[in-house]
Formats: C-alpha cells, structure tokens, sequence
C-alpha cells in the first residue's frame, strides 16, 4: 500500500478521472436511447452499455482492491462504516446493469418497450452517479481530516 501517512492527491484524481471518465460513458450511453424504437437504436445502446460494463467492473475491482477507499480507510477508521456502505453497492449496481443488458436482448422492437429501456437506463444512470458521489465525499473526508481541515 502506498504511503499513509501524508495526504495523496494523485489518488484522489486517479479516482476523479475514473469517475469523469463513467460520467462520459454514461453521457454517450444516454444519447442512444434518445432517438426512435427499432433493432439498430437497440443493438446499439446495448453496445454501449457493454462498454460501461467492462469499465463499469474494472473501475469497482480497482476500488475494492485498494489504492483508492482503502486509503481513506486506513487515514480514518471512523470511515470504515461508510467506505463498507458504498464498496457494497458495486454488485447491485452491476446486477442492475445486466439486467438492462438483458431486457434489451430480449425486448422486442416496441415504442412502449423502448421508452422503458430508456427510463431503466436513467434510473440506473442515476443510483451509479450518487453512488460515485458518495465515494468521491468519502474519499475527500479522508483527506481532509488527513490534512487538518476536518475539526
Ligand atoms: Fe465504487
Ligand atoms: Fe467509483
């Protein structure tokens, strides 16, 4: 593990240039649902959906592996609890995400379904940006208290 005992800004904006990077993803992904029902919008979104998952998986395992919440962490056990709380959320989100994958393999090529797969996605898209929210307050806590600020 890296040093822990001074401050690493070079973690935290490895971290915030990996959550830049999902917010881009997501912002792409979003532009696909916009248009018409039909199997190429379909065979699309999902390929951008297949991407955000494998960033979506890599940016997780690195996070669970260390290097980033594990620092907080170890700065600030009292950080314990939260860190616990959004490392637990990565596997729901990745599960809520197959699922979208899933239905549109399956959806037919329906208005109705459509704007369904669209509303999926927002609110996927929404629970992933609070959970990154999170994680960035957690992270910032954590150096913060390093540095003095926190009381
Ligand atoms: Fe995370
Ligand atoms: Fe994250």
């Amino acid at each position: 593990m890296a040093s822990i005992d001074r401050a690493d800004p070079v973690i935290m904006s490895h971290l915030l240039a990996q959550h830049r990077e999902l917010h881009d993803l997501l912002v792409e992904a979003r532009k696909k649902f916009d248009g018409p029902a039909g199997a190429v919008a379909r065979a699309e979104a999902a390929g951008r959906l297949g991407t955000l998952r494998q960033h979506l998986a890599r940016h997780f395992a690195q996070e669970e592996q260390g290097g980033f919440m594990e620092e907080s962490l170890t700065r600030m056990p009292r950080l314990a609890r939260a860190v616990g709380r959004v490392m637990a959320e990565h596997p729901t989100l990745l599960a809520e995400l197959d699922g979208l994958l899933e239905r549109l393999a399956a959806a037919e090529n329906g208005a109705q379904a459509w704007q369904q797969a669209g509303r999926d996605f927002e609110a996927f898209a929404s629970r992933l940006l609070a959970h990154e929210r999170n994680e960035n307050a957690v992270v910032q806590d954590g150096y913060n208290e390093d540095l003095g600020f926190a009381d």
